[in-house]
């Protein structure tokens, strides 16, 4: 008699393991939102998290319109009337609850929404298959080069015009 044979044991797939934010009392109600870096579709990107009616949102920091980060300074994204998120370079309006385009060059666009919720006093993020958090050993900005050589023509006076040696 043929033995049964063996199923297969699907291995389970692991989520992704939440992200710490800041601190739920970082973020104040309308107030400046936390920024940080993640990696999307494996290239360096922001994100950002505000509160809004009391609730956190978070997206990508990056506009529908034109690929660009949005915030005017670092973590400031609503604008003058704390209503709407606002981007910097050409005004696009988003609305704070679901990222969608409200008004401006947007059209119907919606920013990229990162899941985020609160939990014992802290923010966290959930990373996904496309948004990352940044690796430790994620390869960094390439480093400016190293000058190879003295300068073709070094000054042969000191600062103040005196010659080299004379002081
Ligand atoms: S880049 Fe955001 S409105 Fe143009």
């Amino acid at each position: 008699m043929p033995e049964p044979t063996a199923k297969p044991i699907a291995k389970p797939i692991a989520e992704p393991i939440a992200e710490p934010v800041c601190a739920s009392d970082a973020l104040a109600e309308r107030g400046k939102a936390v920024v940080w870096d993640v990696v999307q579709w494996g290239r360096p990107a922001r994100a950002f998290a505000l509160r809004y009616e009391g609730r956190v949102v978070s997206y990508l920091n990056r506009c529908v319109h034109v690929p660009t980060e949005m915030d005017w300074q670092e973590g400031e994204f609503l604008d003058m009337d704390r209503r709407w998120i606002m981007c910097s370079i050409h005004g696009a309006h988003y609305e704070p609850e679901t990222g969608r385009c409200a008004a401006g060059p947007c059209g119907r666009g919606q920013l990229t929404p990162i899941a985020t919720e609160e939990r014992d006093g802290q923010v966290w993020w959930q990373p996904t298959a496309d948004i990352r958090p940044v690796a430790f050993d994620e390869p960094g900005p390439a480093p400016d080069p190293a000058p190879d050589s003295a300068p073709d023509s070094a000054p042969d006076t000191a600062p103040d015009g005196a010659p080299d040696g004379s002081r």
